[in-house]
């Protein structure tokens, strides 16, 4: 069976051919805003997001940088921390996914919590419930939980201000009443995927392990179509 929910039919018939191509039982088609769609993962997140036959709007403060041409790709000019940007963006969405960062070699900055709380507001407001983001592993009192190699290092390898920044964001989605999704990979590394990811919200996992950012795009694309991880913080790696 294929539901789709788009209103107009050269929507429709895309999405339908995307679920033929993907040869999938069900694909419930959904109007999603992608934060960070300018990211190394956000390209790949559009990019999967319409392979699965979504109807995309790619949030981006320079969106001439998001690549590729699609009837169903829509940009959206606006940054973050402006929350009028935000709310505009949210409307009319089924569900929203965030992949913001601030990149490496970059000052240290509030955006995860400040552009996260914007997010988690624009959408109780306008009663758009779904939202997965990604997190870190080893954010905010995640940390302890780790090994203790991996607990004295990380906050060196990354930096702690980014732990604690993640740490943030992790509270705001979760105190939120939205049907949230948090998912926390370790070191993201790119090209080809590595097969199937791992997932789960015990999971122990070392210094070492990494997983493929078109992994983490599919892991977070996944959920849109689950309630397993409803509400709860699975570390996800390869
Ligand atoms: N790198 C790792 O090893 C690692 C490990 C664990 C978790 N993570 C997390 O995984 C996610 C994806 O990582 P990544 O390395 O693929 O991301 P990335 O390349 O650093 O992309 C970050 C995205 O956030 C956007 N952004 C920053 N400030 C913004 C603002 N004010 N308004 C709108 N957009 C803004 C950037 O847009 P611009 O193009 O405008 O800059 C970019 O699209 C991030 O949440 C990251 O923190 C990364």
């Amino acid at each position: 069976m294929i539901s789709v929910r788009v209103d107009d039919l050269p929507h429709r018939l895309h999405a339908i051919v995307a679920a033929c191509e993907m040869e999938s039982e069900v694909i419930d088609v959904k109007k999603i805003v992608i934060f960070g769609s300018t990211g190394t993962t956000g390209k790949l997140l559009v990019r999967q997001a319409l392979e699965r036959g979504h109807e995309v709007f790619a949030f981006a403060r320079r969106p001439a940088d998001i690549g590729g041409k699609d009837v169903r790709l829509h940009r959206v000019q606006g940054d973050v921390m402006n929350l009028v940007d935000v709310q505009q963006a949210v409307q009319g969405m089924d569900a929203a996914l965030s992949v913001l960062g601030v990149r490496m070699g970059q000052p240290q900055s509030n955006l995860r919590s400040v552009g996260t709380d914007h997010i988690v507001s624009a959408l109780t407001m306008a009663g758009v419930n779904r939202f997965v983001s990604v997190s870190t592993v080893g954010a905010g009192a995640h940390l302890q939980s780790l090994p203790w190699l991996a607990r004295l290092l990380l906050p060196h390898i990354v930096g702690s201000w980014r732990l604690e920044e993640a740490g943030r964001q992790e509270n705001i989605i979760s105190s939120s009443q939205l049907d949230w999704t948090i998912l926390r990979p370790p070191r993201l590394v790119d090209g080809a995927s590595r097969g199937d990811y791992r997932m789960g919200e015990d999971m122990s996992i070392g210094l070492g392990a990494k997983l493929a950012r078109v992994d983490l795009a599919r892991a977070i694309l996944d959920q849109l179509d689950s309630n397993r991880y409803l509400r709860s913080l699975p570390t996800v790696c390869g």
